[in-house]
């Protein structure tokens, strides 16, 4: 028996649900109708991510595949990018708003917003690598170095948000903060 190889998995004419369960280059699509449950679709959208810092990393290992990196770059320039604005304008504020002093958010969300500003440059500079990369089908070592960097920063940021933020809001945003805070998400997306 042969290990199976990565490369190949696009020639297969089949692309069902089969073949995103087990293939590392894809990032899973949002479930329908988790939006509802606003700080569910933030961590999923967080679990997409980390599948997105996955790719990062096995492009900087020298891996390489033109679908995935295609669809890396869609990832990146929509829902990563609206995701910071999410959090920034809708999920912040109200936190702002309902968490007690002893919480200590303000602190938390200082640092969050700050690493939200080097994650749009490191969104810059990963997007304008991997459409060089699409065309030439290989990364340079410099640029290979600057992919893992942002993957282990969009990890760190993720540790964070999950670790500590969101059983904050968990707490705090109950079930009136919660609907306000879906209807923020979805007038986003209109
Ligand atoms: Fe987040
Ligand atoms: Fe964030």
């Amino acid at each position: 028996m042969t290990a199976p190889n990565t490369t190949d998995v696009h020639s297969s004419p089949s692309r069902g649900d089969s073949r995103r369960a087990d293939n590392p280059w894809d990032i899973e699509p949002m479930p329908a109708d988790l939006i509802d449950s606003p700080l569910d679709f933030i961590f999923a959208e967080h679990h997409r991510q980390r599948e997105a810092a996955s790719i990062l990393t096995m492009l900087a290992d020298g891996e390489f595949d033109g679908e995935g990196v295609r669809a890396l770059i869609a990832f990146l320039e929509t829902d990563f990018a609206r995701h910071i604005g999410d959090e920034e304008l809708a999920l912040f504020p109200m936190l702002r708003e309902h968490c007690l002093p002893e919480d200590n958010v303000e602190r938390i969300l200082a640092r969050l917003e700050d690493e939200h500003r080097e994650d749009e440059a490191s969104l810059e500079t990963a997007t304008a690598i991997l459409v060089k990369s699409a065309s030439r089908q290989q990364i340079g070592e410099n640029d290979k170095r600057r992919l893992r960097m942002f993957a282990e920063h969009i990890r760190q940021h993720l540790a964070l948000e999950n670790g500590v933020l969101l059983p904050i809001a968990r707490v705090r945003l109950r079930g009136n903060e919660l609907g306000v805070l879906a209807e923020m998400l979805k007038a986003r997306r209109l």
